[in-house]
């Protein structure tokens, strides 16, 4: 596929996704979600990726939200679409990603941005970033599982005063409330994502990949976290890395895991 709004380069396992409009600080406009959903399935089968880190473009944005001027005469139904598409093609993906996503916030993180940023598996900010999801400014919720990800993050009085009231807030609020998991200097955005993505390719895929599942199965709806962890936890018993894992501790060396 030929992308005009991603740039994609693969270095040492992991996949760089930078979200390419700074002109429109990066706003999440139809064919960006189209792409974005195309390089992170595509990933999914390119065994040289081990995970993902996802950026915005330039100085300024991470991401400023879904780009207004695309919905801005758009009626109930095409509104319902808009936030279904996006939650299924690109949300839900990330968020049910087997390979780890890291959001490398560089910037402004708003509305779509910031729910992108909530749908990958670990935040790290720069400390210059802006974080909000001011949908109600625009007479809006969050449509793309802002409601939802950030009361999981963060609490429901904290995920209703910051949606209600529309603030942005800094990046050392978002970490003090748990919303981030890491703040930078924007120097050190990138290594401080790679220096975690290094630390997680180093450990078993498979079970990299069962963590994941066994997560987020606690939070969604109609299944049962801790059963989800009893599966999980039996099957990674019957994978060759659980045998790597278990006789390098024995010999007294550093585990290869294949993935499988
Ligand atoms: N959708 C579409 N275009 C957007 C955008 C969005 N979400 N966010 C920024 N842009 C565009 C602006 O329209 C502007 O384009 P133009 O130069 O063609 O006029 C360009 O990006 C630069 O943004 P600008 O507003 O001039 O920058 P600023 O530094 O004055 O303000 C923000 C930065 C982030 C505070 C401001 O752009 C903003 O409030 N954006 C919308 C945030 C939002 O409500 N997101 C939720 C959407 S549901």
């Amino acid at each position: 596929m030929k992308y005009e709004n991603l740039l994609l380069e693969i270095k040492n396992r992991i996949l760089y996704i930078t979200i390419n409009r700074e002109s429109k600080l990066n706003a999440l406009n139809k064919a960006t979600l189209g792409e974005l959903h195309f390089a992170i399935t595509d990933s999914f089968n390119d065994r040289s990726v081990g995970g993902i880190i996802l950026t915005g473009a330039g100085p300024k944005a991470f991401v400023a939200g879904a780009d207004i001027s695309e919905f801005a005469t758009f009626n109930p139904d095409e509104g319902r679409n808009l936030a279904r598409e996006g939650q299924t093609k690109v949300f839900d993906v990330i968020h049910n990603s087997n390979k780890p996503v890291i959001a490398a916030i560089n910037g402004f993180a708003l509305g779509g941005g910031l729910e992108l940023a909530m749908a990958c598996h670990i935040r790290v900010v720069s400390d210059n970033a802006r974080l909000g999801l001011p949908e109600v400014t625009l007479g809006l919720i969050p449509g793309y599982g802002g409601t939802q990800r950030l009361t999981q993050l963060v609490g429901r009085a904290r995920a209703l005063e910051l949606i209600l009231t529309a603030d942005m807030i800094t990046a050392a609020e978002a970490l003090q409330s748990g919303l981030v998991n890491h703040v930078v200097s924007p120097e050190e955005l990138i290594i401080k994502s790679e220096e975690i993505m290094n630390k997680i390719l180093s450990r078993s895929p498979v079970a990299v990949a069962a963590a994941i599942r066994a997560v987020n199965a606690g939070l969604t709806d109609g299944e049962n976290g801790f059963e989800a962890e009893i599966n999980e936890f039996s099957n990674c018993f019957g994978t060759a890395d659980f045998h790597e894992g278990v006789t390098a501790f024995r010999e007294k060396r550093k585990p290869v895991f294949k993935g499988n």
